[in-house]
């Protein structure tokens, strides 16, 4: 069986370095193994609509900020199709058969559409897309057959959907769909990375985020205030290397031998974590080194996209092409999906 992966973003704004290390550093990893056949990635902007239905210039406007993102991180539209979901009607066909074989009450007990809810004081009113939105994910994920689906943590609940309605249209119409596998970050620094404030996530909804296309003085601005141990007053006070953003960050960013590169005395991470813990090592030399890393990191993609920049229209040609590809896709699935269903009343399995 082919290896497909499919995964995707709501373009609702820049992508930030916990979408980096949640999800896109790894695509760029899967697409350049070469053991994929096909590898999808979509901006999500139907999803995004179904709770900015009021607001679609701002979907507009982040599909080409998304796709910079996208480019400028490493994703190859040579290997890569990059797509935007509107553009995929048979998408919506998919969803709509697939509303059958779910319940009101199960998506209800979707933990993360119920957080969100929340985050959005939506109430009694929350707009039947919305709350629908699971299915749509089922059906951006089955269209194109995808056996993994690399995304953060609080898209584990979306898959559980997905294999609930492949495997309940297999068994009602018959094999015809594909079960995907969820593949989560492997680094646990990684599933949920903080805002610089120590807040839950790095949301752009709660202002602490570090964007992918940060520029070097915002992001040492950023750095110089992130939140790091209240109680570590002094440099020789003992420090919480847990729950501390600038550690939080270096697992996520930073490799042993970059730690030894600047600071000679420690061969890596954990020995420069356990100086914080006993205390003499201040916030300030900790800070050094993230900014140092994240610098090197950002540096690339951020002159890659000052690059992409000047040529926004081949971004969209991109983006036009790779939905050519997917909705071919798309529409091969629908049609055995109609198939299997009995309702292709003019096809292959013609009425009579
Ligand atoms: N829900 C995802 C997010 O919030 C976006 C998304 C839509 C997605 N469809 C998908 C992710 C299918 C993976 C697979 O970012």
């Amino acid at each position: 069986m082919s290896k497909i992966i499919l995964t995707g973003d709501r373009p609702t704004g820049r992508l930030h370095i916990g979408h980096y290390v949640g999800s896109l550093r790894r695509r760029v990893q899967l697409q350049n193994s070469g053991e994929y056949d096909k590898i999808f990635i979509m901006e999500a902007d139907a999803q995004a609509l179904t709770d900015n239905a009021d607001n679609p210039e701002k979907i507009r406007q982040n599909i080409v900020e998304v796709a910079l993102d996208y480019l400028s991180v490493g994703l190859d539209p040579k290997v890569s199709t990059l797509f935007i979901q509107s553009q995929i009607a048979e998408l919506t066909e998919l969803a709509f058969y697939y509303m059958n074989l779910v319940t009101v009450s199960r998506l209800q007990r979707n933990p993360t559409v119920k957080t969100e809810i929340k985050m959005r004081n939506f109430e009694a009113n929350i707009p039947v897309g919305f709350f629908t939105y699971p299915i749509s994910q089922a059906s951006d994920i089955t269209a194109f057959k995808a056996t993994t689906v690399p995304v953060g943590e609080d898209q584990a609940p979306m898959l559980e959907q997905t294999i609930e309605i492949v495997r309940r249209f297999n068994n009602i119409y018959g094999p015809t769909l594909v079960e995907p596998k969820i593949l989560l970050p492997d680094n646990a620094a990684c599933l949920r990375l903080p805002g610089i404030d120590g807040k839950a996530k790095m949301s752009k909804s709660l202002g602490n985020c570090i964007y992918l296309s940060e520029d070097p003085k915002d992001l040492a601005q950023k750095v110089r205030e992130m939140y790091t141990d209240p109680t570590h007053l002094r440099v020789e006070d003992p420090g919480h290397t847990e729950g501390n953003v600038v550690f939080t960050y270096l697992d996520a960013f930073c490799s042993d031998e970059q730690v030894n590169a600047m600071f000679p005395e420690y061969a890596g991470l954990e020995e420069m974590k356990a100086h914080y813990r006993k205390g003499g090592l201040g916030d300030m030399k900790t800070k050094k080194l993230l900014l140092a890393v994240l610098e090197e990191e950002l540096a690339p993609i951020r002159a890659r996209r000052a690059e992409l920049q000047k040529d926004i229209p081949y971004v969209l040609e991109v983006l036009r092409k790779g939905s050519e590809v997917a909705r071919e896709a798309a529409a091969q699935t629908l049609s055995e999906v109609r198939h299997s269903m009995r309702i292709d009343y003019f096809g292959d399995s013609k009425l009579g």
